[in-house]
């Protein structure tokens, strides 16, 4: 890309997991430092459907950082310093209900943490509590859908802390407690966006059905690393439209929340 010399600014984020290590091309590549240390990589700036967008690869170029390393705040920091407003998350994720299957793209509209050794957010002193009854953004769930029809919208992302997969017994609980999806990297992500009053939504392509959702062995790595190689292409259309679709982000609950209050932090 043309280097101006001076730092590009982006409107839409995209964090890349698992199989999209790449996604801006003819784009500019950043080093954005932050208070939270170096963000997963450097972030490539450029335009797709005629949006300035920020892209990092949440594992890093060459998947150097599994889920409970990855370094999420500075990720989110270094996206909203470049002027995000907008995160979509592409992940890969696990079915726990027969609602689902291996290849559906999904996006859920609830979401339960249950990682615990991550810092999940940028507080670190004074009395800032964000609402994240809603963890999602409707709108920016609303454009994945409007890209494909075939996303299906609703049900829980479960977010264990990994980077092993789930016990059979675990699954089964899991499965039973009627949660839809379960992932690694969603938590703290969308509790930081809320912080930096960024719309967030995942988009998680189902790779496997999970332990305790299937007969067999459990989930096996090879599988999901397959299963992402063969809808990298779809996963990108659906990006890319669903970018050219996004509405206005202003006014939307995402970013509303405690108005004209001060916050324990500073947004960038
Ligand atoms: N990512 C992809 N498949 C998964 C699974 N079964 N459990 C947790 N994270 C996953």
């Amino acid at each position: 890309g043309l280097d101006t010399g001076q730092t590009p600014r982006a409107e839409v984020g995209v964090i890349g997991g698992t199989g999209l290590y790449e996604f801006v091309s003819d784009a500019e590549e950043v080093t954005v430092e932050t208070p939270y240390g170096d963000p997963s990589a450097p972030i490539t700036v450029g335009t797709v459907a005629g949006r300035p967008v920020a892209f990092v690869p949440r594992h890093g170029r060459s998947h150097e950082y599994p889920p409970h390393a990855i370094p999420y705040r500075a990720n989110l920091w270094a996206l909203r310093s470049l002027g995000v407003t907008q995160v979509l998350s592409p992940s890969a994720v696990g079915g726990l209900r027969p609602e689902v299957a291996p290849g559906d793209l999904v996006t859920p509209d609830q979401m339960v943490d249950r990682t615990w050794r991550r810092i999940p957010s940028f507080v670190e002193t004074g009395a800032t509590h964000v609402p994240l009854a809603d963890p999602y953004c409707p709108r920016i769930a609303k454009a994945y859908v409007a890209s494909d029809p075939q996303v299906k919208v609703g049900g829980t992302l479960i977010i264990i802390e990994g980077p092993r997969f789930s016990t059979r017994a675990e699954s089964v609980h899991h499965a039973a407690q009627g949660w839809t999806l379960v992932g690694m990297t969603g938590a703290p992500e969308a509790a930081l966006a809320r912080e930096l009053r960024m719309c967030y939504a995942p988009l998680c392509l189902v790779t496997d059905m999970d332990a305790g959702a299937a007969e067999g062995e459990g989930v096996d790595e090879d599988d999901v690393y397959a299963l992402f190689a063969a809808n990298l292409e779809r996963m990108r259309t659906v990006l890319t439209d669903t970018i050219s679709a996004l509405p206005d982000p202003a006014g939307c609950t995402c970013s509303t929340w405690a108005e004209g209050k001060q916050l324990a932090y500073e947004i960038p």
